[in-house]
């Protein structure tokens, strides 16, 4: 029985936010706080040969100015391992403030303390440095000729090359090709609260951080092995997140740094990353290019994708988004070829950012596949459809769950896709008008560690579900209520959860959409098993009303156990625990997940379309209306699932038309670090976007049967933006994102 899942229930913390009162990492009050700026690189290449931090030292408030020669060394540097695992996760295995040496622009190489941060960012400047540049590498350009071939990417969780069939046999044999190379703009997530950690040492070996981040179980293992600490000693407390998009979802160097500076100083330390250095301090969407190649037969059919990617990455890291994987499997096609490409640049390293990998590469196959339609001289939607696969085409196993033909369906009756005109056939006054569509792939990431969540029922009927996930704006805290109440049988008012920190049940960080499920399943078996514990201990004991029952036959409604077939034969939590002593009664869920390898192909899938309008003398490119369907499994709950959806399909517009980060490779330094700078949409940007869900059933991913919703929504939204641009003016579009001059 299911009453509180998939309502669209108010967040829970919603109206903390509104009023100012969510406490984020910056504002946990804190005795004693003293406060830390951080001091960056102004070169991207060589060393530091002379400091003088004399006059810093002298400035007023100033209590402590630390460089590499007073640091302290880190004890290890983890391994870049995606924080999925609940385990250490650096975003980068480069510790910085260790020597004298300067790999990228923006590295830290000091830090000052002071009793204010005016006064601490203002010693900062006082500080002399002398270096000795070498010559940097910050665009491809530079060095597309020094790339090489992974052996794995991403951590190590994929390979950088894979294949399957003859793709060269293929595309000799082809009626028709499509070959096309994509270039995308750096990109950067630009969350409204910068990253920021307040470090409070309790003893020597008792810290206590409060943290911004997508995991606070991957922080107190990351500081763990960066301070020689043990988990024991380490506490990561994160109440209230604003935002992340994947910035906040590895370890960046901050919250060690917060740590290091406050043992020193003998005082708790607060150090709040500025806007500007937001861009060089959690990573990035790496400067990228793909080259598609798709051969086919004169009906369509798909017989070869090839597709190359190539990348910048860190001089220490061999990371790429992983942007083959989803169009690897979006279509059937028996000859398949992905390799990464990677040159080695002067940047830190790149990491996860929203749709990371997916949004890029699926926005190049589906431009492919609108090239490809026209080649052929059919609808775009009916060359998707003639080349949907039913099974997964790399494993050839039958998906868990698909729904995308579904998804074509309902996105093209809410669009009117089939009354479109023909292509530059419509004309407002100045605006060409065009429509576009994609198909949207997003892969189901399954956490490696077993997942835990503990629920706690008092005799009063009330609950506390707590476990470490934070809440970085998902909804999941609210989703978690929902799922808790259902899963023991009592309404949503009578559930408290509690997440956002490193003390509670250990779950992945809320990364790679998967957040929700993964703690979602161990909420859902805590509660479910903690309702079967109440009815075996009614239905054993003397005085209650459901002695000798069978626990089968026995179901929970509004906290009331009562058998299914005679509602009123039975009696609440609260009396069987009053009358059996029982304060509280507590039970540890845990959930292992399936293995990757298990009997499916596992997929998310939708559809998007959207419509817009190309000025024809100043080419500015406004987006009219969006329709994106998904379906993503089982939906908690309708209101922040649909704003999730559609939030994802907004940042796929900001992908499309504004969101670019520029390099200054005379200075190696990002020339637009700012939000004046760094254009993301607004709300006079958003056209009028509709939403819709197509649920499936799914009983292979988890025991909720949810897919997840955080980033599906970006996908492909580019490329239906892209594509209408082709259908409003008649001209491709291969770099993104599509400003004017290229329309002009
Ligand atoms: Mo999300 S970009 O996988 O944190």
């Amino acid at each position: 029985m299911s009453t509180a899942i998939g309502a669209s229930l108010n967040r829970v913390d919603g109206r903390f936010k509104v009023r100012g009162e969510s406490r984020y990492s910056a504002e946990v009050p804190v005795p004693n706080l003293t406060h830390a700026v951080v001091v960056n690189a102004k070169i991207a290449s060589g060393r530091i040969v002379a400091i003088d931090t004399s006059e810093a030292e002298r400035a007023d408030g100033v209590l402590a100015v630390l460089t590499h020669r007073d640091l302290g060394r880190v004890a290890t540097v983890p391994k870049l391992l995606p924080s999925l695992a609940g385990l250490a996760a650096s975003g980068q295995t480069f510790f910085p403030m260790q020597d004298e040496t300067i790999h990228y622009a923006g590295q830290p190489v000091a830090i000052v303390v002071a009793d204010t941060i005016e006064r601490a960012d203002h010693a900062g400047t006082l500080i002399r440095f002398e270096y000795a540049t070498t010559p940097a590498t910050t665009l491809l350009d530079q060095a597309r000729d020094q790339a090489y071939v992974p052996e794995r990417i991403f951590g190590g969780l994929l390979p950088g090359h894979a294949s399957r069939g003859d793709v060269a046999k293929a595309l000799a044999d082809a009626d028709v090709c499509v070959d096309a190379t994509y270039r995308f703009a750096p990109n950067h997530h630009n969350p409204i609260e910068p990253s920021a950690s307040t470090a409070v040492w309790e003893d020597v070996d008792r810290l206590t951080v409060y943290d911004s981040t997508q995991g606070p179980n991957s922080v107190q293992f990351t500081l763990a092995e960066l301070l020689g600490l043990s988990p024991i000693s380490i506490r990561v407390v994160s109440h209230a997140v604003g935002g992340s998009f994947g910035s906040k979802a590895m370890v960046w160097h901050h919250p060690a740094l917060a740590a290091l500076a406050a043992r020193h100083v003998g005082r708790p330390v607060r150090l709040v990353l500025t806007r500007e250095q937001m861009f060089t301090s959690c990573g990035h969407r790496e400067e990228q290019e793909q080259q598609i190649t798709l051969a086919a037969r004169s009906d369509g059919r798909i017989t070869a994708l090839r597709h190359h990617k190539l990348s910048l990455t860190s001089p220490f890291d061999d990371w790429a988004e992983p942007s083959l994987q989803s169009p690897s499997v979006a279509y059937t096609s028996p000859n398949y070829e992905g390799i990464y490409h990677l040159v080695r640049g002067n940047t830190i390293t790149p990491t996860f950012t929203r749709a990371p990998g997916e949004a890029t590469g699926m926005f190049a196959l589906e431009c492919a596949m609108d090239e490809l339609a026209e080649r052929i001289g059919i609808d775009p939607l009916e060359l998707r459809l003639r080349n949907y696969s039913a099974t997964d085409p790399e494993s050839g196993k039958p998906w868990s769950s698909s729904g995308l033909t579904e998804c074509y369906q309902r996105a093209a009756e809410l669009f009117g896709w089939h009354d479109r005109p023909p292509p530059r056939s419509r004309r407002e006054g100045q605006w060409l008008i065009g429509t576009g569509m994609a198909s949207a792939l997003y892969p189901v990431t399954q956490p490696v560690n077993p997942q835990r969540a503990r629920a706690r029922l008092y005799n009063d009927g009330t609950a506390v579900v707590e476990a470490g996930v934070s809440e970085f704006g998902t909804g999941v805290f609210t989703a978690m209520t929902q799922v808790a109440a259902d899963g023991l049988g009592i309404p949503v008012e009578r559930v408290r959860f509690v997440g956002g920190s490193s003390d509670l049940p250990n779950v992945t960080a809320a990364v790679g959409s998967a957040g929700t499920s993964a703690v979602g399943s161990a909420v859902h078996l805590a509660t479910t098993q903690l309702r079967d514990e109440l009815i075996r201990r009614a239905v054993a004991d003397d005085h209650s009303p459901l002695r000798g029952a069978d626990p089968a036959a026995v179901q929970v409604r509004d906290g009331k156990m009562v058998l299914r077939d005679r509602p009123d034969v039975g009696e609440t939590y609260a009396d069987l625990m009053h009358r059996t002593f029982a304060p509280d009664v507590e039970v540890l869920g845990t959930w292992n997940p399936p293995p990757q390898d298990a009997g499916y192909g596992v997929h998310t899938f939708g559809a998007q379309m959207a419509e817009v309008a190309v000025d024809a003398d100043l080419g500015v490119v406004r987006v009219r209306r969006m329709v994106g369907v998904f379906a993503p499994g089982r939906v908690l709950n309708r209101k922040t699932a649909h704003s999730q959806l559609m939030g994802g399909m907004l940042w796929g517009l900001g992908q499309a038309l504004l969101e670019a980060t520029r390099m200054d490779p005379r200075l190696g330094r990002w020339a637009n670090a700012s939000l004046g700078d760094y254009l993301v949409p607004v709300n006079a940007d958003a056209p009028d976007v509709v939403v819709d869900t197509i649920e499936v059933h799914d009983e292979v991913v988890n025991p909720l049967g949810m897919k997840g919703v955080g980033e599906i929504g970006v996908v492909g939204v580019a490329a239906a933006i892209a594509n209408a641009v082709y259908d409003a003016t008649g001209r491709r579009q291969y770099e993104l994102p599509i400003t004017l001059e290229k329309l002009l």
